[in-house]
């Protein structure tokens, strides 16, 4: 059938059942607006539809997504390696470009070894289904990041899920699972909606205490917490008690894409050996790869980009709460304001653009009905007048649509 006949005939079944309910969300105020921006990901970018403006909605938390460095390392590797392997890896082999990155993840976390994915949600969904079997337990926060609710689903193993942080279920749910052959206790390490962090010093407590395992999805802690950025393990001080990190090279580490796990040898032989995505599918782009190992070399080189994305968000948030707004309270580079709903929030967030700032307003099904937000992310190479001018901003907004 050519396009033309394609385009003339009537909506099919299909078609029309999916556009009637585009359409109720249409009216609910709840569609999604997607956004093109024409240039680098930065602190400011071209946007297509509202002109220039400030990003305060990106995961670029320590500006290396447009940073020259992190660039040329990519087009470096490039033209090095070529566009990729063209397989999967134990198909075609293993670029040494894999083998350094995987070094250098590891050397961050303070795992024996690493493997790369090419996202973190194929990571997440690779590693449950390895390493959790039908004799194992997972036990899950409840905010916990789609991926790792995904990789839960998908494995065999039994699945309990705890309230947000509460270490007493938790415990229980430790405890009912005593005899099972692996137990596991999954978890983000920055929550990426509420901007919280993991109580990590009870989670390993509990997880010394009950034998379990402890899975540590910290893609929005990395470049984030602890001094040295190196994420919610080390703002803890307990990186040598994780057993497996989880964690992207698309946010932090360089914002393109690619994730992985990090944990022994152990743990990683049996992913190479046994993970889905790993045997069925090519590896991460050696470019992405060459990227996010010179974004790891930048944080460890100057860890007052780290220093001054703490003290940024600290300016941001002290400058919201003068001017009346109530973000959630936390540690981490996320600062959510609870707004209630869906389409208060999408409003919220156009009425911004409007005053040329982007940050995306976040409703139902991502969070739950009512309590909408408007999620602001920090970046390390913004500025206190970039910060400034963004508070007048949500001033503004925030008066004319009466938040505040
Ligand atoms: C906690 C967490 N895990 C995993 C992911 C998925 O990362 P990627 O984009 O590398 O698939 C995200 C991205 O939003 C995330 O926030």
């Amino acid at each position: 059938m050519t396009a033309t006949a394609r385009k003339e005939a009537p909506m099919n079944s299909l078609t029309s059942s999916l556009q009637t309910e585009l359409d109720a969300m249409a009216k609910a105020g709840t569609l999604k607006k997607f956004r093109h921006i024409a240039g680098p990901m930065d602190t400011e970018v071209d946007m297509k539809e509202t002109g220039h403006a400030l990003v305060l909605s990106s995961n670029n938390y320590l500006g290396f997504s447009n940073h020259p460095e992190v660039i040329e390392a990519g087009v470096a590797a490039l033209k090095k390696y070529g566009a990729g392997t063209a397989s999967v890896r134990f198909i075609c082999g293993t670029f040494t470009i894999h083998d350094e990155i995987e070094a250098a993840i590891a050397k961050m976390h303070r795992t024996e070894a690493a493997l790369t994915y090419v996202s973190c949600w194929a990571a997440n969904t690779g590693l449950m289904p390895a390493i959790a079997g039908a004799e194992d337990v997972l036990i899950s926060d409840a905010l916990n990041h789609a991926s790792l609710i995904d990789g839960c689903r998908m494995s065999k193993a039994k699945r309990h899920i705890y309230p947000h942080s509460d270490m007493a279920v938790l415990e229980e749910k430790l405890k009912e699972s005593q005899g099972a052959r692996r137990i596991f206790i999954v978890t983000d390490g920055v929550f990426s909606m509420e901007g919280t962090i993991a109580k990590l010093p009870e989670i390993v407590a509990l997880a010394r205490q009950y034998n379990a395992a402890i899975i540590l999805d910290d893609s929005h802690g990395v470049g984030v917490m602890g001094k040295h950025g190196r994420g919610t393990a080390e703002h803890f001080g307990l990186e040598h008690e994780i057993d497996i990190y989880t964690g992207t090279l698309g946010k932090a580490l360089g914002g393109a894409a690619g994730g992985y796990v990090a944990a022994s040898n152990a743990v990683i032989e049996y992913l190479n050996q046994t993970s889905r995505p790993q045997l069925f599918s090519n590896a991460l782009p050696a470019t992405i790869a060459a990227s996010a190992m010179k974004a790891i070399e930048i944080m460890e080189r100057e860890p007052e980009r780290v220093a001054h994305l703490h003290a940024i968000t600290k300016r941001m948030r002290d400058g919201l709460k003068a001017r009346g707004f109530k973000p959630l309270e936390g540690p981490s580079a996320i600062v959510p304001i609870i707004v209630g709903e869906t389409a208060f929030a999408i409003k919220m967030s156009q009425e911004l653009l409007g005053e040329g700032i982007f940050i995306t307003g976040f409703g139902y099904p991502v969070v739950p009905e009512g309590t909408a937000r408007l999620r602001i992310q920090m970046c390390a190479t913004l500025t206190d007048a970039q910060v400034d001018a963004a508070l007048e901003k949500f001033e503004k907004v925030g008066k004319k649509l009466g938040v505040i």
